[in-house]
């Protein structure tokens, strides 16, 4: 067994077999995309890829320099070109930027070939975590509370579409990365 962990090494082993194509983390900012997938991967003995990291290194420039000399439909053009090679490259756990799933070609993309888990929790969770940097050009103008209860509410219909939804609350990455192994190994 895994420790602490409610499936074995040889259960894990098993969804891993069966998963025949990338899964990718969508939702809001601060949700945990980025540890969860890192854990999830690392469960599933697969390759892990973080698009908004994947961006960076193509431009050479963080999120925030790209939004500020660029603009950001520049960045969803880039996030579109990139999301698609990592799903060529079927990549094992892909997590993606808040607004990837939004844009339909790239939220197309993502359901044709892959497997989207909505990523969910609470606004104070959200708060909380994305207080902890000032990396988000979308929250650096504004009350950030405000902002991402607005872009809950506008984008909740586009995460909604993904395959599968976990909510999770301000728990352990680890637990929340179980959950969707759970609820993978229920919809495989
Ligand atoms: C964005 C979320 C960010 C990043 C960019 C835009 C969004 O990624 O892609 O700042 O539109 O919600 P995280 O969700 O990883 O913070």
């Amino acid at each position: 067994m895994t420790e602490a962990l409610a499936l074995s090494d040889a259960e894990i082993a098993g969804i891993a077999r069966r998963l025949d194509r990338p899964v990718v983390l969508v939702g809001l900012m601060g949700v945990g995309k980025s540890t969860v997938g890192r854990r999830l991967a690392n469960l599933l003995s697969t390759k892990f890829a973080d698009a908004d990291e994947e961006i960076e290194r193509a431009a050479d420039r963080s999120v925030a320099e790209i939004f500020e000399e660029y603009g950001e439909a520049y960045f969803r053009d880039g996030e579109r070109r990139v999301i698609a090679r990592l799903m060529e490259e079927r990549i094992g756990v892909i997590a993606t930027g808040g607004g990837a799933f939004v844009d339909e070609e790239t939220r197309t993309t993502i359901l044709e070939n892959g497997l989207a888990i909505w990523l969910d929790c609470d606004i104070d969770t959200l708060v909380e975590r994305t207080g902890r940097r000032n990396t988000r050009p979308l929250l650096r103008n504004g009350d950030p509370r405000q902002i991402l209860t607005e872009l809950k509410d506008r984008r909740s219909a586009a995460y909604s579409q993904a395959q599968l939804h976990i909510v999770t609350d301000n728990g352990p990455h680890t637990e929340t990365a179980l959950r969707i192994l759970e609820a993978i190994d229920a919809w495989l």
